[in-house]
């Protein structure tokens, strides 16, 4: 509906800002007239009742009109390119890497030394780990953030960023930051000071006087670190009251009841949005509201807040892609692409936690049934928005996909579960992984799993053996693992150290800032000496590395992955082959994966099934034609051996 008030309020500041509605900045004019009606909307969904909501309205359409004169002319031109491609994130061309820029290299100027080892790979893509100033020891590995604007001194400066962003441009390479937007670390400026006791400063934190209404969050708010960090409220000695602290006690959740919080934080993004951000991370957005008597966990009002954010960034900096880090059930990761009114209007891109999750599942198995259960609900995916796959991240794995999907394999869920966590953590007698459970609740019997792809895959175990035939295997199961997510559908995004076989690290154990979190073994420290082997023919890091880096250049050559919510699955005719379909336009490309020890067979009529089939098919794995047998004929395929068959 037109909305006169608010056009002319619009208008006003437009006009204020000398913004040239008719000429040069037409385009962001038309943006915001189109987005403006749902902007008032949401904003008022959320701050319509708040004392200081209709107040700080003229604030908010002042930040966005500000973001966007602020914005650079080269990301303007970036912006108006982006929007000519399309969905530019849908590309087969992209491939990521998540690092930690100490870790992976040193500083930020010494990881611009590394952008052709990048290239070498095919990577295009760089998520740094957060790089804003975080208190050493109680970081979190930098996702307690104390001032937001402030690149660390341990990576560098914000010059050091610009010039690598600027670097990175030039060789049309992508840049993904995270925007930490749930909690600021204690010894952020607000945080300051209301520990001072800075009344308007408590409002920004979720702050009360005694236990009463804390005990009644505890009550249903599940633990998310129950052994390093049990419970979700902290004791703040200096003005005696309690704050919310979901994650770590010196991670303070930010009160976004307050419509001040939203509007300081919607500043920061687009402070990040004009570093040259091509993705933002959104940290943990299944947190950012709160209300007794849920979880607290994957509210309404945590989508509004997202829908409202994705709506004003369209506006002044719609080159920038939103990611939302929902790692949450498959039912509630889906909301996150948008629902009703807003589907695919929230965040561009969620993190396939699911099938992450239940490749892992499949590799401990042997059998791909839960997998296949999972994906009615995972293909509910709307066009236009993506995946990041993966195998690994910084993260533990969590085991979130529903009881519902393993008894449809006929598993009975608790046991399954018993039986993945045992697997992997290393407890299982025959079990060539090495891992360890991650935030045990004894309550709950819930854990998940820490341990890096390689000794997860049983690459650790083997060299500690020194059996060549279990390194072998070890190396296949790595690459089925990244095969299996590079293909699905979406922005394969690689973990630093897996494209050569890191295997967990231990060091942290004698670190007190990290010992206490068991993630922290499989977040290598990068060893170049170890990485000049991937020029070494036969050694582990080359196989490795050159696997990678043919299914990263397979990738790339294949327009009918890009994520053109065109997937679809096929009929398991074996329970270990897991086999989907990709097709565009008139190519088709079948991904046939084999989770097995065993050598598996799948009957050529799997070809058939899907309109024409046809008569030969290359694999672009192999480089080698295969001609499609008869229906009671077998494609073969090796022990965790997989196929990527064009018709
Ligand atoms: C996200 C991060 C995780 C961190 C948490 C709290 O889940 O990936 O590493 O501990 O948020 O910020």
């Amino acid at each position: 509906m037109y909305n006169y008030t608010l056009h002319q309020q619009l208008h006003a500041t437009l006009e204020e800002k000398n913004i040239a509605v008719a000429g040069s900045d037409n385009l962001f004019y038309t943006r915001f007239i189109a987005n403006a009606t749902a902007i008032d909307a949401l904003y008022r969904e959320l701050y319509g009742q708040h004392p200081q909501g209709a107040a700080l309205f003229p604030k908010l359409i002042n930040t966005i009109t500000e973001a966007f004169i602020s914005r650079s002319e080269v990301l303007k031109a970036r912006d108006v390119s982006k929007e000519q491609q399309g969905h530019w994130f849908l590309s087969n061309e992209l491939t990521g890497m998540s690092l930690y820029v100490d870790r992976f290299s040193g500083n930020i100027k010494s990881l611009e030394q590394k952008l052709p080892y990048f290239e070498k790979l095919g990577v295009n893509l760089l998520h740094l780990m957060p790089i804003f100033e975080s208190p050493s020891g109680e970081s979190d590995g930098g996702y307690a953030v104390s001032d937001f604007r402030k690149v660390d001194s341990r990576f560098g400066t914000l010059d050091d960023l610009l010039h690598l962003q600027e670097k990175m441009n030039g060789k049309n390479m992508y840049l993904m930051l995270d925007i930490v937007l749930n909690h600021t670390s204690h010894r952020h400026e607000w945080a300051k000071k209301a520990k001072e006791g800075d009344l308007e400063y408590q409002q920004f934190f979720y702050m009360y006087p005694d236990r009463q209404l804390p005990d009644q969050f505890d009550a249903t708010m599940p633990e998310i670190f129950p052994e390093s960090s049990p419970g979700n409220f902290t004791f703040v000695p200096e003005i005696g009251k309690w704050v919310m602290t979901v994650f770590h006690s010196y991670q303070w959740d930010l009160n976004y009841t307050h419509p001040a919080v939203f509007i300081k934080m919607l500043e920061t993004i687009f402070f990040y949005a004009n570093l040259g951000v091509d993705i933002l991370r959104i940290d943990a957005p299944a947190f950012i509201w709160k209300q007794l008597g849920t979880t607290c966990q994957n509210l309404p009002q945590a989508h509004t807040i997202l829908r409202l954010i994705k709506q004003c960034v369209q506006v002044a900096a719609p080159g920038m892609a939103l990611l939302g880090e929902a790692i949450v059930a498959p039912k509630e990761i889906m909301k996150y692409f948008g629902t009703g009114l807003y589907t695919a209007r929230e965040c561009d891109y969620a993190y396939n936690a699911t099938h992450m999750a239940l490749q892992w599942d499949a590799l401990a198995t042997g059998d791909t049934k839960v997998m296949l259960a999972a994906q009615h609900e995972i293909l509910q995916k709307p066009f236009g928005s993506s995946w990041i796959t993966y195998t690994r991240c910084h993260d533990d794995i969590g085991l979130g996909y529903d009881d519902y999907m393993i008894a449809h394999a006929g598993y009975e869920a608790f046991h399954h579960r018993k039986f993945l966590k045992d697997y992997f953590s290393g407890a299982h007698p025959n079990t060539p992984a090495i891992g360890a459970l991650f935030s045990v609740n004894p309550k709950t019997n819930d854990a998940r799993i820490s341990g890096s792809l390689a000794s997860l895959c049983g690459l650790e175990k083997a060299i500690n053996n020194n059996d060549p035939a279990a390194i072998a295997t070890s190396i296949k199961k790595i690459l089925l693992m990244q095969a299996h997510c590079f293909f699905l559908g979406g922005t394969p995004m690689l973990f630093y150290g897996d494209e050569l076989g890191y295997t967990n690290d231990y060091s942290y154990l004698s670190d007190p800032g990290k010992s206490y979190d068991n993630r922290w073994m499989h977040r290598p420290l990068i060893d170049w000496n170890k990485n000049s082997k991937i020029d070494k023919k036969g050694s582990i890091e080359e196989i490795i590395f050159s696997g990678t880096q043919k299914l990263i250049s397979i990738r790339k050559n294949l327009p009918v992955v890009a994520d053109h919510k065109n997937l679809t699955w096929m009929t398991p005719h074996n329970i270990h082959v897991a086999g989907y379909l990709r097709t565009y336009e008139d190519k088709k490309l079948y991904a046939i994966f084999n989770f097995s020890p065993q050598t598996a067979y799948l009957t050529w009529y799997a070809f058939k099934e899907h309109g024409h089939a046809a008569n030969k098919l290359f694999d672009h794995w192999t480089g080698k034609e295969m001609k499609v047998g008869h229906d009671n004929e077998y494609l073969i395929i090796e022990p965790y051996g997989f196929h990527l068959l064009e018709a």
